[in-house]
C-alpha cells in the first residue's frame, strides 16, 4: 500500500457545538499539522459514532454540519484538509466490520471507555458501543494515517487501531501502518465543575466556542473555589491522565482552584500562573477578579473564531460545498484502499 505523504486522521463526534476541551484536545493538532506539508490530512466528523450513545434525530442532523463550521472558523482550511462526514463514506463502516473479525468481544468489554458508557448508559448496551473502537481503527486505517491529533483519553482506542493493524499485517501479510497519537500543550482540559474532563455529556463542564463574554462570565463564576489562601503541596502524580504535580488539597473546591489555575496557564500563560501560586501561600488569592480576568482572556481568544463563524454561517452553499468536496477527495482514498483490503482478505 503505497503513498507519498504522511496521512494523518482525526474526528471529533457530532454530539454538539464544540468546546474548550475539543479545541485544545484535537483542533490546535489539527490546525499544525495541517500546515505542516509533510502531510496530508483528513479532518471528519464522527457522525456514526454519535448514535452509539442515545441521541435525538433532529439533533445530530443539525449537529453534523454544526461541527463543520466550527472546524472551518477555528482555520481549518478545505484547500488544505480534507473535511468531510463520516457517514458520507461507508467504506468506514465496511472495513469496521472486517477489523472486527480480528478483535475478541472480551477485549471490547474491557476498554475504559467502554465501561464509562455502560455506567452513564445501562440500558444503552448495544452492539454499536462495543464495536466503537473497530469503527475509529477503520476511520483511522482507511487513509493508512499513521499521526493522530486527539485528546489523551483517547489512547485506550489507538492502542486498539494499533493492534488491529498489527494483526491485519500480519494474518494478511499487509502493511497498514500503526498510529501514533499527536500530542499538543493543554490537551487535558479539566471540567469547570472540578472533577473529570470538560465534556459535552457532563452539564456546566464545558465552555462552548460560540460562547459569548457573558454566557463566560458566568461558567468561569461557576468554577468551585476555596478561601483563596493555604498551602500547596507536591504529590506524584496520581494517574496518567496529566503529569501535572500541584495539588492544593483533596475536597473538590480545591479541585475548582486547580482547574482555575490550569485554564489561566492556557489562556494569559505560565508566568500569571506563578504569580498566583506565590500569592495563594502568601497573602491570599480573590477569585472574583481572576475569573473576571480569566473569562476576558477566554473570551479574546475566541473572539476571531466567533467572528469567521458568523461569515461562514452567512454561506450555507458554502459549507454545503465543503461537505460535498471533502466527501469526493475522502472516498477516492477509501476506496482505493477497500481494494487492497478485499484482495487480501480473499473478498475480491
Ligand atoms: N473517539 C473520538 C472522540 O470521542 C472521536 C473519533 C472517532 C476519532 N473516530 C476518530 C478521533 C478517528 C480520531 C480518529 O473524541
Amino acid at each position: 500500500m503505497s503513498k507519498t505523504k504522511h496521512r494523518v486522521l482525526s474526528g471529533i463526534r457530532a454530539t454538539g457545538q464544540l468546546h474548550l476541551g475539543n479545541y485544545f484536545g484535537a483542533v490546535k493538532g489539527m490546525l499544525a499539522l495541517q500546515d505542516d506539508p509533510k502531510f496530508e490530512t483528513f479532518y471528519m466528523v464522527a457522525d456514526a459514532h454519535a448514535i452509539t450513545t442515545p441521541y435525538e434525530v433532529e439533533a445530530l442532523g443539525h449537529n453534523r454540519e454544526a461541527v463543520i463550521v466550527d472546524y472551518l472558523a477555528a482555520g481549518l482550511d478545505p484547500e488544505k484538509s480534507v473535511l468531510f462526514l463520516q457517514s458520507d463514506v461507508p467504506e468506514h463502516f465496511e472495513l469496521a466490520f472486517y477489523f472486527s473479525s480480528l478483535t475478541s468481544v472480551a477485549k471490547m468489554q474491557h476498554l475504559p471507555t467502554f465501561k464509562d458508557k455502560v455506567k452513564q448508559h445501562p440500558e444503552n448496551v448495544t452492539m454499536a458501543l462495543l464495536n466503537y473502537p473497530m469503527l475509529m481503527a477503520a476511520d483511522i486505517l482507511l487513509y493508512q494515517a499513521d499521526a493522530v491529533p486527539v485528546g489523551i483519553d483517547q489512547e485506550p482506542h489507538l492502542e486498539v487501531a494499533r493492534e488491529v493493524a498489527r494483526k491485519f499485517n500480519a494474518t494478511y501479510g499487509s502493511h497498514l501502518p500503526e498510529p501514533q497519537r499527536f500530542k499538543t500543550s493543554g490537551e487535558y482540559i479539566p471540567a469547570l465543575s472540578g472533577e473529570g474532563k470538560m465534556s459535552k455529556s457532563v452539564p456546566g463542564s464545558y465552555i462552548n466556542l460560540s460562547d459569548d463574554l457573558t454566557t463566560i462570565e458566568k461558567r468561569v463564576a461557576k468554577i468551585p473555589t476555596d478561601s483563596g489562601k493555604g498551602e500547596i503541596r507536591e504529590l506524584e502524580a496520581e494517574s496518567d491522565k496529566h503529569d501535572d504535580l500541584l495539588y492544593f488539597d483533596q475536597g473538590k473546591e480545591s479541585k475548582g482552584v486547580k482547574t482555575l489555575l490550569t485554564l489561566v496557564e492556557l489562556f494569559s500563560g505560565e508566568n500569571l500562573r506563578r504569580q498566583y501560586e506565590v500569592a495563594y501561600e502568601g497573602e491570599g488569592l480573590r477569585y472574583g477578579d481572576i475569573k473576571k480576568d480569566l473569562a476576558q482572556a477566554i473570551y479574546q481568544e475566541l473572539k476571531p473564531i466567533q467572528a469567521r463563524r458568523a461569515e461562514i454561517l452567512a454561506q450555507p452553499d458554502y459549507v454545503a460545498q465543503v461537505i460535498k468536496t471533502g466527501q469526493e477527495k475522502a472516498q477516492l482514498v477509501a476506496k482505493k484502499t477497500m481494494i487492497e483490503v478485499k484482495s487480501k482478505l480473499g473478498l475480491a
